[in-house]
């Protein structure tokens, strides 16, 4: 058979992915994995199992990382890798990480079946936390993988409960003994559904990310003074929580009074004591700010903190911001996003050029080997959510423009 015949099994992506989509299924039909919770060790131990059964060796790093190799020829080159994460948001979607993960098993068990002889290895990956959602920052694992991130910082970072990275990797049994430390990769691709509403107006199959807009989160602490709300006047109070509303509110005007292409959001508040008859003495909020400019995202972190400290005076509610997380603008290598585009036109797929809004592991991945992405379209624009939908036959489409990346790389 001409190599370039070859195509996946659309329909096995599609069972392996509904199989996923049990473990963390939530009552509106998306699923709740959370990095480093029982559901995900659910999902690793699934992973495992068919890395094996394609008889892939298999390596989990000190992240928690999981590797699937496949040996090469010539098995000493540097490997062609591919894969995405598990983990989900909070009541997520069936398709976010997991498809570039089952699509690039996909590829695998289409590559082992058909007895391709690659000349370079070729090697699986999921990569821990990278959501970002139950531990910040976003895309530990590859973020440390990478050399960019401390692997001690990354073990001490603590959900909302209190539990660190460290503890929860020991605790389901995924603090892995190989060093979470890089070797030189050849090319890396990741297969992920677009998660905004492009493809699907401009109505094509696949996109072709140019690369992932900068990000950069804080943490906001604010001060306020707890008391009785009945007896306590209006004038003179210290409301934690009025002063976050201000901020917010702030944060959300950001975007048109930089311009430029940048969107900011506070997606997470704890107000404390909460209760309805408490003055909020202690409030914490999340910022997240992305952007394809970066000196316009120092800007705009500048305006922040100043209007922020403008209202914490105003209310006497001393207010601390701490900027936890930033990753510059990442261009893709422009070798293979031309690739990408050649491979889903000989495949028949029509194709759009954009930039990613997401975060994805391929972040890092760029910053030390050169690396593309594949989009498929998200339904309705929809992602983080139970509703996130893509057509099946889009994730095959995605899974054939994998294959044919990773098997022109590897051959
Ligand atoms: C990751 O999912 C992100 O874009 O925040
Ligand atoms: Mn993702
Ligand atoms: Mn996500």
């Amino acid at each position: 058979m001409d190599i370039r015949d070859l195509r996946i099994n659309g329909e096995r992506l599609k069972s392996t992915l509904e199989r996923m989509a049990e473990i963390g299924r939530t009552s509106g039909g998306g699923v709740h994995r959370l990095a480093l919770s029982d559901e995900d060790k659910q999902a690793r131990d699934l992973l495992i199992k068919w890395l094996q059964e394609i008889e892939l060796e298999v390596a989990v790093d000190e992240m928690g990382n999981i590797f699937g190799r496949r040996a090469g020829k010539k098995d000493n080159l540097p490997p062609v890798m591919s894969g995405s994460h598990i983990d989900s948001q909070p009541k997520g979607g069936r398709f976010d990480g997991i498809l570039g993960v089952m699509g690039a098993l996909e590829v695998m068990r289409t590559i082992q079946e058909n007895q391709i002889e690659n000349t370079r290895p070729i090697m699986i990956v999921d990569w821990t936390n990278e959501e970002g959602s139950r531990f910040s920052p976003a895309m530990a694992g590859s973020g440390v993988w990478t050399g960019k991130l401390e692997r001690d910082w990354a073990y001490a970072r603590k959900d909302f409960h209190g539990k660190k990275i460290g503890e929860e990797l020991e605790r389901i049994g995924y603090k892995g003994q190989a060093l979470a430390k890089r070797w030189p990769v050849y090319a890396y691709f990741e297969l992920h559904i677009e998660q905004g509403p492009i493809l699907e107006r401009v109505g094509k199959k696949i996109g072709i990310p140019q690369g992932i807009v900068g990000i950069r989160w804080y943490d906001v602490f604010i001060e306020g003074k707890a008391n009785q709300v009945g007896p306590t006047p209006m004038e003179g109070r210290n409301d934690a929580l009025c002063s976050a509303a201000e901020m917010i509110l702030q944060v959300e005007a950001l975007p048109a009074q930089m311009g430029g292409n940048m969107v900011a959001t506070v997606g997470e508040i704890h107000n404390d004591p909460n209760s309805r008859n408490i003055i909020p003495g202690q409030v914490h909020f999340t910022v997240d700010i992305r952007s394809w400019d970066d000196p316009l995202t120092d800007r705009a972190e500048g305006e922040l903190q100043t209007g922020f400290q403008k209202i914490a005076t105003k209310r006497n509610c001393p207010a601390r911001i701490e900027k936890i997380w930033k990753v510059e603008h990442t261009p893709f290598d422009e070798f293979l996003v031309t690739q990408v585009g050649k491979i889903a036109a000989q495949l028949g797929y029509p194709s759009y050029s954009l930039v990613s809004g997401a975060g994805h592991d391929a972040t890092y991945m760029s910053q030390v080997a050169p690396t593309a992405m594949i989009f498929v379209p998200s339904i309705g624009g929809r992602s983080h959510v139970e509703v996130e939908n893509t057509r099946w036959e889009d994730c095959e489409a995605g899974g054939n423009v994998l294959l044919h990346c990773i098997l022109q790389s590897a051959r």
